[in-house]
Order: structure tokens, then sequence, then C-alpha cells
């Protein structure tokens, strides 16, 4: 609406500005702007009174047509000066030319070529020699002169002496005048005219002519002259000779005014004048019927009328009548004039009030546009405010929701964890004890059938599964509640990773998969946290083992790449497989805890999924990344990028290991179990299966045709692991803890002798036998052997039964050692064959059951702890010198230990039985029969025996 007022405004005031600027133009430029036609009246003569009638009424009649101009030029009588006034008209280009020529025979050659020039021509009052002209207009002069004849013989009765004075002899009407009346006199024989002379149409030049006349004659009875004016002047002639009493004056124009013929023929000066109409008025409108193309008579003849005393007063009275219009007429034109100047100068006035007001009107309505336009910004401004406000009180009673629902959120998962983990410490204990129940069983139920076999092993594999469940709840509480840190050591990645790789070496061989470790250089050094990393890479090992089939690939690379997103150089380690692979939907979600997803899938296997949650919380922590790629049935990669330099570590997290600083670790959370169970499984599996018996010997050589030849000779009998130095020897010596050990002396990187000394003063290996191969003979060569902790000595080239005696009898010393645990676990530490090593392993060992004797849930990875050895070292370890997994050892050292209570104390059964670290009294009778073959109490009452 606002908007179209504002239009509207805008309209009027151009409409206005456009009148305003049209009117100003007239104003400016008066009518001159609005004329269309220019006329150019060349006059013979402006002199006389007749002419100047002439001249007048032309005037008056154009006022009449603002569209019509009118340029008026005096010939003063003479012909050259008319001539150079028409050609100025001709150069003019005036649209029509209204002539009265002086002489018609000079002026006609101006005339014609102004008429060639296209230029209308109208000729008035006189004529000329030619037929070039556009109209003519005057009163018919044969026709006055033949009148004033007439007249002239009436009052002469038929007779008496005229004397007739010419009008300019040249021009036209005094041609045609004297025609006229020479006609009318002929007739008569007894009227005699004189010839007067030229008067020119002077009253004075006629004066002088008849003065002439008079002054010799005086019989002239009668004076015609072609005008009113040269009569005038013959009768004061004849006056002054007394004789204008008894002649007669005739003349002719009859025009009105005081010295007019009219007033002539009242003062009795003439007998009669011949009313010759000078025709200005007839002229113009004329010109215009021309000039706007309407239709006009070429020769327009004015009518004439004798004037004397009988009509000259009527006539006086109507000429007074028109010349009074006429004047009044004139006073009109000029009241009209001041009018129309004073309307014009109050028109202007109006415009630029109007002007001014519509620049007020526009002012105004830009004001109050800007006003409304201020109001409606301010009042969106106010409501967007408003809105605001209650927006950010919205957000606000939002975020307080949502903090009290985090708050509860919080609380609940707090109590829920709180609950998993009381009831995952409730669980461990009955879980603990059925699957010690289970393997006693199985030990007892020595000839099971089929059915029954499956149906205990399921039971066993579940158990284990759940008690797995439930110590990674434990384990993922620990992750929850932060209490996890990094220590992270500046090191060189690629020996560490390939120790971690070589530790599946022999699940490779089992599961027959070209298992391959590359690392693009030999030393990455990198700040990394061990023990994460290790549990990480075991974890995605592991795993890649899982789900790779019999003799698929699985490789471990190791390169610097940038990190994907960051771009930061990092190191980059790949562990790809050829496995199972995870469908494209559940990629994402692998990471995630407990995520259950499709049956046949990868991690559904996992099951309880918290691995990778781990694995990914400790890249994490070390400020890097892993990333999954798979294919449903081609394989998968998992990348770990670990960020080179420091920058991204904060002191605390650097760990100086020389810094003299106690190292904070905190308990470690299991994630080693499963593929150490694996491997266990594996060992297991070695040792139940058709390979039953087979061992495991591992020979470090750097010599591939020495080490082809062992191989042939003892693959069919042993397990064959090979090294190719002695640093390798040594790694996979930790790592898969052989039986035995058949090494070479000199060798690249590490020889020999200084691999079994690691090797002895490595706990967790030190129990394995060493044979030396060499081809040194010295006996001091055998000495350093010897002194290094070598067990036999054998020197190159051997013989084949030599070479197997020796193993055999290598493995006879812990066979021996074996049977002396299995007669009395409490004893056998005395046997004098068992190295310094370990008998102090194993004085350890039962230090700390004898500490935990009545801890019922002292368990074998608390004894793995407090030793330092990881299960699989334990395993391997307690195993090789006993034969007897750890939890049988501490089982059958707990059990010993009750006989010993039992024969020499007065304890009861039941009070021998949590001594001893057992919570069932009737669990703890039939463990002590299975060993001892006989019940607590016929043990007792045996005991004198
Ligand atoms: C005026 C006049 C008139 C006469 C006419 C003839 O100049 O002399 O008196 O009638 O011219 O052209």
């Amino acid at each position: 609406m606002r908007f179209s007022v504002l239009f509207f405004l805008k309209r009027i005031f151009f409409i206005i500005l456009i009148i305003f600027f049209v009117d100003c133009n007239d104003l400016i430029f008066d009518n001159k702007s609005k004329v269309k036609y220019i006329i150019g009246f060349s006059q013979c003569t402006s002199g006389d009174l007749w002419r100047k009638q002439m001249n007048f009424e032309m005037e008056l009649e154009v006022s009449f047509h603002p569209e019509v101009q009118i340029i008026i030029k005096d010939g003063q009588a003479e012909n050259e000066k008319q001539i150079k006034d028409i050609e100025e008209f001709i150069k003019m280009h005036i649209d029509l030319l209204i002539v009265s020529p002086n002489e018609a025979q000079p002026i006609t050659p101006v005339v014609e070529k102004a008429y060639d020039a296209g230029i209308p021509i109208v000729l008035i009052d006189r004529k000329i020699n030619s037929e070039k002209y556009t109209a003519y207009i005057g009163a018919d002069n044969f026709k006055i002169g033949y009148e004033a004849g007439e007249y002239a013989k009436k009052i002469l009765n038929r007779q008496g002496t005229i004397l007739e004075i010419w009008g300019l002899k040249g021009s036209t009407p005094a041609q045609e005048r004297h025609d006229g009346f020479r006609q009318s006199i002929l007739k008569e024989p007894k009227i005699r005219v004189l010839y007067g002379g030229d008067g020119k149409w002077l009253g004075d030049m006629a004066e002088n002519l008849a003065e002439t006349v008079f002054s010799q004659r005086k019989d002239i009875d009668l004076v015609f002259a072609h005008n009113d004016v040269m009569a005038l002047g013959a009768y004061r002639a004849a006056k002054r000779h007394g004789l204008e009493s008894k002649m007669y004056f005739i003349g002719i124009d009859a025009l009105p005014g005081e010295q007019g013929g009219v007033q002539m023929v009242l003062d009795k000066i003439l007998n009669a004048s011949l009313l010759y109409p000078t025709g200005g008025e007839e002229a113009i409108r004329l010109a215009l019927k021309i000039l706007n193309g309407q239709s006009f008579l070429r020769e327009n003849i004015l009518q004439t009328v004798l004037v004397d005393s009988s009509n000259a007063r009527i006539l006086r009275m109507q000429y007074n009548q028109i010349l009074e219009h006429q004047k009044k007429i004139k006073a009109q034109q000029k009241v009209l004039e001041r009018q129309l100047k004073l309307y014009k100068a109050q028109k202007m006035r109006f415009y630029l009030a109007l002007l001014g007001l519509i620049i007020v009107l526009l002012v105004v309505s830009f004001l109050i546009r800007a006003y409304l336009l201020i109001r409606r910004i301010n009042n969106e401004l106010e409501e967007k405010n408003r809105k605001i406000e209650k927006q950010r009180k919205e957000i606000t009673h939002q975020r307080d929701l949502l903090k009290t629902m985090h708050e509860k959120a919080e609380q609940a998962h707090r109590l829920k964890i709180q609950f998993f983990t009381n009831v995952s410490h409730e669980f461990r204990t009955p879980l603990t004890l059925i699957l010690g129940t289970i393997d006693r069983l199985e030990n007892n139920l020595k000839n099971i059938n089929a059915q029954n076999s499956i149906l205990l092993s399921l039971l066993k594999k579940n158990s284990k599964h759940l008690l797995k469940l439930v110590n990674q709840l434990l384990d993922f509480r620990k992750l929850e509640e932060g209490k996890l840190k990094l220590y992270a050591e500046y090191d060189n990645i690629i020996p560490f990773l390939e120790n971690i790789a070589s530790t599946f070496e022999i699940l490779a061989v089992w599961k027959e998969i070209d298992y391959r470790f590359i690392a693009e250089q030999k030393e990455i050094n990198v700040w990394f946290d061990k023990e994460k990393l290790d549990k990480t890479m075991f974890n995605l090992i592991s795993n890649a083992f899982k789900f790779t089939p019999n003799k698929g690939q699985i490789e471990i690379i190791v390169k610097k790449e940038e990190m994907q997103q960051t771009l930061e150089k990092s190191v980059a380690i790949s562990v790809i497989d050829t496995g199972i692979g995870i469908p494209n939907n559940e990629i994402d979600h692998i990471f995630e805890p407990f995520y259950v997803i499709h049956e046949h899938s990868r991690t559904h296997s996992v099951s309880s999924g918290i691995g990778l949650a781990l694995c990914k919380s400790y890249v994490e922590m070390h400020h890097g990344q892993i990333l999954v790629e798979s294919e449903i049935g081609k394989g998968t990669a998992f990348t770990i990028y670990l960020p080179l330099g420091d920058g991204h570590l904060s002191t605390e997290e650097k760990f100086l290991s020389h810094s003299g600083e106690a190292k904070i670790v905190e308990p470690l959370i299991e994630l080693e179990a499963e593929p150490f169970e694996l491997i266990e499984k594996t060992f297991t599996n070695l040792e139940i299966s058709h390979k039953k018996d087979k061992k495991i010997i591992l020979v470090v050589e750097d010599n591939q045709d020495t080490r082809n030849f062992l191989r042939l000779l003892l693959e069919t009998e042993y397990e064959i692991i090979e090294a190719k130095d002695g640093q390798v020897g040594l790694n996979k010596a930790r790592r898969l803890v052989p039986d035995l050990i058949i090494t070479d002396i000199m060798m690249p990187k590490m020889d020999g002798i200084e691999m079994s000394k690691q090797i002895r003063n490595d706990l967790r290996i030190s129990h394995i036998p060493i044979l030396m191969l060499t081809a040194k003979s010295s006996d001091e060569s055998r000495l350093e052997s010897y002194q290094t902790g070598a067990d036999a000595f054998l020197s190159k080239p051997f013989n084949e039964k030599i070479l197997k005696a020796r193993i055999e009898n290598l493995l006879e010393t812990r066979k021996r050692l074996r049977k002396l645990f299995q007669k009395n676990p409490m004893t056998f530490l005395q046997d004098e064959s068992m190295k310094v090593q370990e008998k102090s392993f194993f004085e350890k060992v039962v230090e700390l059951i004898e500490q935990n004797l009545d801890n019922s849930s002292f368990s074998v990875d608390q004894l793995g702890q407090e030793i330092g050895f990881t299960r699989v070292h334990l395993y391997r370890k307690i195993k090789a010198l006993t034969g007897k997994t750890p939890s049988e050892f501490i089982r059958n050292y707990r059990l010993q230990k009750a006989a010993d209570l039992l024969k020499n104390t007065d304890l009861n059964i039941s009070e021998v039985a949590y001594r001893v670290g057992f919570e069932s009294p009737s669990y703890f009778s039939k463990c002590f029969h299975e060993m001892f073959n006989c019940t607590p109490s016929e043990f007792i009452n045996n005991k004198t025996e």
C-alpha cells in the first residue's frame, strides 16, 4: 500500500514536471515555438494611409491565428528595394509570399523566382506581367475607372473638360483605372479628357501637376485623380487659383478617418470617391486557405462602391463603427496579452508551488517509509530477540534436563558396572572350581564313551567361555574407569614387532599358513608403550590366525606412512589376512565393546567383542589411529598408525626408563588370554594327536644346508623350528619355549655361546636343554660351551645316531625329573640333576604357593604375575619340568601339603582342606583320592603304615 501511494505520487510528480517544462517552454520562447507558418509580405510602400490600413488589417487578422507569423517589408516605393526584400524572403524559406508590386514589369522576375522556389504567391492590389502566382486579391480597377467615368458624365451633363491625373504609370491599377475611365468617356463626344501627368500616387506630385495646368488654363470642369490624395492635391492647386468651386473632383480609395476620402466627400472637397478596399484581412484568410491546403479561388475580386454626398455620411458611420470595433479588438487584444502574461506568470508560480509540494510530499513519503521501515525492522528485531530469548531459555532448560539425565545415566552406569563387577567377582570362584572339576573328570574317566566326551568338552568349552566373559567384564571396568595410562618408550619398533610376530610361527606351521613379517626399514624409532602395543599386536595377529583358514596367508607389514586424515608422519603397522572378512555394514561397529553382530561374521566369534575395543583404546592412547579394511571371503587388513616424533605426547606419557623414577604399572588386562589359549590348545593337540610324543626342537644354525640336514634327520620324530642366528634363536626360544635347542657356535649377530648364556639367564627358558654343535673340537671350546650352559656338545660332522642319542638323553633327564615330581612334588627339588636356575624358579613357585596355601582364589595368573612370567611361559616351563600344567602343579602341591599335614599334625580333614586352600572338604576328599588313590580318612588310618 505504502509503495503504491509513493508510486502514484511519483507518477504525478513526473507528469507535472513534463507539463511544467512544456509550459516553461511557452513562457520562455513565447509563441514562436507554436508558429507553423511564416508569411512574408512585400509591401511596395507603407508611406500612405491606405497602405497603413492594409498592414493594420493583415496584422489584426494574423493575431487571431497564433500558428501564423507575418513579416512585413516596406519597399519604400522603390523597385530595387522591393526586389531586395523579396530575395530575402526567398532565402528565409518563408511559407507564403504576399506581394503588392510597386511596378509590374521590374518586380515580375523576382516574384517568378520565388514562385519557382516553391513559395506560394498571393498578389494583392497590383499585378505582375506573369502568370507565375498562386492567387490574386483586389478590387476590379477597370470597373472602378469605368464607374468614375460614368459618374463624371452624369455630373458634367455629358459635356466639359476633364483633367486625368495618373497613378504610377508602371503599376497595373493606374493602367486599368485609366482604361476603364476612357472606356466610359469615349462614348461621349462632348467630353474631353486632358492628360494631367503621372502623379505616382502622391498628393504633392499631383498638386504640382495641377498647378502647372491651372496656371495655364481655366477651362477644366472636372479633375479625375487615380486616388483621393492626388485629387486633394489638385483641389489645393485649384483653390489657389480660385477655381475650386466651379470644378468637380473625383478620387479613388474612399478611406475612412480624418484624412480619408469619405471625410473629403463630406467636406465637399471631393464630389465622389470610389471605395477601393485594401483587402488586407481577406489576403490573410486567402493565404491561410492556401497554406492549410483548402480550396481557394485564384482571382478574388473585392467589392467597390461609389461614395458621394448621398452615402458618405452612412459610410463614415459604418467606418467609424468598424474602426471603433477594430480599436476595441486591439485594446482587448492588449488586455488579453496582459492577461495571458499574467496567467503564464501565475501558471509558472503554480507549477513551482506544485513542484515544491510534490517534493515536500516525496520527502514526507520517504520519511514515512523510512519510519515504517525502521519500525518494522525494530519489530522484527524485537520478535527475533523474543525468539532468541525463548530459545535460550529452552536450551538452558534442555541443558539442565540433559545434565540431570546425564547424571542419572552416569549413576546408573556406575551402578551397572559396580553390579557387573560384584557379580563377576562372585562368578569367578565357582567357575574356576567347575573348570577344575571338569579337568579331573576328564582325567578320571579314561574310558569315557564318545557321546559323553562331547558333552564334557561342551561343558568345558562353555565354562571357559563364561570365565573369559567374566574376566573381560572386569578388564573393561578398568578401561572405563580410565585407570590406564600410556608409558611410551623411545625405541626401534621393528625388532619389537618381529618378536611378537615370531610367537605365531608355530601356529603358522600347524595351520600351514604362509606367514610373513615385512619391514620396509630395519630401524624405525618411535615412542610406544611396549605392554599396550604388545597386547594390541597379539590380539590382531591372533584374530588373523583365528579367522584365516588353513593354507591361507597372513602378512605383517611395517612402514613409514602419513596418518590418514591428519597426514601426520607415522609408522603404519598392518596385519593383513586372507580370512573370512567382515561384512560391510558391520565394519563400523567392530571397535565397539560388546557389539554383537551377524552370526557368521568374524567378530561374532570374538563374542565378548572387547578385544578390538581395547586395541582401539590402546592405539588412541598413543594418539594414533586404527583402521580396518575388509572384504567378505577375501580377507581383512587392520592398520595401526603411531605418530613419529614426540610432539603429541605429554611429559607424563613419556616413560623415561633411565630417569630412575619408579614406573607405575597398572594391573594388566589379559588380552593374551585368548591367543595363549589357542597356543596351549595347539600344544595340547600336539600332545594328544598322533604326533603325541613329538617334542619341539629349535635348530639354530646359520647354514641353510645344515638346517635342512638336521630337519631331514629329526623331522619324523620331532617338530622342527628353525632360526638363522643366535638373536632369532633367542627370540624364538622365548616365544615358543621348545623342548630342546640344537645350536651352532659360530653365527652372525649372536653366536651360540652368547645365546646359551642369555637362555640360561632367562628364567622363563633357562630349563631348556641345549645341544651345541661345533666344528671346534678343542677342549677349550668344549669347556666354554659347558660353562655357558650347554647341556651337551657334538662336533661336526656328527653321527646321526649319536645326535639322536644325545637328544634322547637330554629329554630323558626331563622325564626323570617329572617322575620325581609325580612321586612327591615337595621333595623333587632336592634332586641333584636340577640346575640352579630351575631350582630357584621352583623355590620361588613353592614359596608363593606356600604363602597362598589357604587362599582358594590364588590362581595360575596370579602366580605368573608374581614371578614375572606370562601364562605361556609359566605353562611351558612347569609342563616341561614336571609334566603338569601350572594349575595341576599348584593343586598337587596343595594335596601333597595336605598329606603332610594329615600325617604330621592332629588337624582334621576339613581343617586340612581349608588350610591348603580347598573351599569344600568333599571336593578336597575327591581330589585327594585322585592323587593318592585313597580318601583322606583312609590316609589317616594308614599313616602309621
Ligand atoms: C496607395 C495607392 C492608393 C491607390 C492604390 C493603387 O499607395 O496609391 O491610393 O488606390 O495605391 O495601387
